[in-house]
């Protein structure tokens, strides 16, 4: 008998076209999930609902572009007109854009914006009302750890992530009164395309440090632990050691983190490895 808390419950996830999204789409369906899987990319989210139903899960797709409001209120109403409810929404799609602040264009700015804080914005407008009248469900946001301290080299990125966490604590204080559980997911270094697939700008990537083999997660295993943080039904879930790590030291001294990222962002400019 499958014991999974998610088994036969009904959870949108965004952006599983690839990365942290698709590991939950998959691992939410090995659960007994109804899941309702969405990405702006068509050719990405059909691979993943064909992977899905081939393993035997129960999976609906569609193309959304979470930035577009109406198209997430079409998907979420969609959801619920099949199966009566939803239980789960994961608002995880995300884009990063890498380099500089002083030689970002507006729309670098409006476009991180745009997907990372209002594409959760949207799936919170259309699902929180619904979930408030059903007097149930759980809303998990993906921040970073991007939104727990400030990260030079991502200034939209670091914008966008804390305005979800904000967003999640506040609206995790009068769900509860409501029934319904808010969740932030505050990552660390997950390896996924989003490194691959940003847009860089000014950053030698040649001389960009790596990302350590060894520090990092891949989705499948964050799937795993955001889905155990869920059933906890936690406020933070944060992910990597080193992300916890850091989350802490900015909590007790943030004026001690904003120097050693300072230091950091410096050493990086010295090297040339971003453009002065
Ligand atoms: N990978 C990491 O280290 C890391 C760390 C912290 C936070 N995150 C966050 O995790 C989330 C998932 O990222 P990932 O690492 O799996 O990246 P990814 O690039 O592998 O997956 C992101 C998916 O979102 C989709 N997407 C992009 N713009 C979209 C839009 N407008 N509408 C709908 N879908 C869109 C992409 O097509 C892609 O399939 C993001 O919010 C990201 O910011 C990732």
């Amino acid at each position: 008998m499958n014991m999974s808390v998610f088994n036969g419950k009904v959870a949108i996830v965004t952006g599983a076209g690839s990365g942290i999204g698709k590991g939950l789409a998959g691992e939410l369906a090995r659960r007994g999930a109804n899941v309702v899987i969405s990405d702006i990319n068509a050719g990405r989210i059909e691979q993943v609902a064909q992977g899905i139903a081939r393993d035997g899960g129960k999976v609906t797709s569609s193309v959304v572009d979470v930035s577009n409001y109406d198209a997430v209120k079409n998907m979420v109403n969609d959801a619920v007109d099949a199966h009566a409810r939803i239980d789960y929404i994961f608002n995880n799609a995300g884009i990063a854009v890498a380099g500089p602040a002083k030689d970002f264009t507006i729309d670098d700015w409006r476009n991180v914006i745009d997907i990372d804080f209002y594409g959760v914005v949207h799936g919170v407008a259309v699902a929180y009302p619904i979930m408030v009248k059903q007097g149930f469900g759980h809303i998990i946001n993906t921040a970073s750890i991007a939104g727990l301290a400030p990260l030079p080299g991502i200034a939209s990125y670091v914008a966008g992530k804390y305005g979800v966490v904000g967003l999640s604590n506040a609206l995790r204080i009068e769900g509860a009164g409501h029934g319904v559980k808010v969740s932030v997911v505050c990552p660390g270094y997950i390896k996924t395309a989003i490194f691959t697939d940003s847009k860089i700008i000014n950053i030698d990537v040649g001389k960009r440090a790596q990302m350590p083999d060894w520090g990092g997660l891949t989705p499948d295993e964050c799937a795993k632990r955001i889905l155990r943080g869920v059933e906890r039904n936690k406020a933070f879930i944060i992910l990597t050691g080193f992300a916890q790590y850091l989350s802490l030291l900015n909590r007790i001294s943030p004026d001690l983190v904003i120097w050693i990222m300072r230091r950091g962002y410096g050493n990086a400019l010295k090297k040339g490895m971003i453009q002065m």
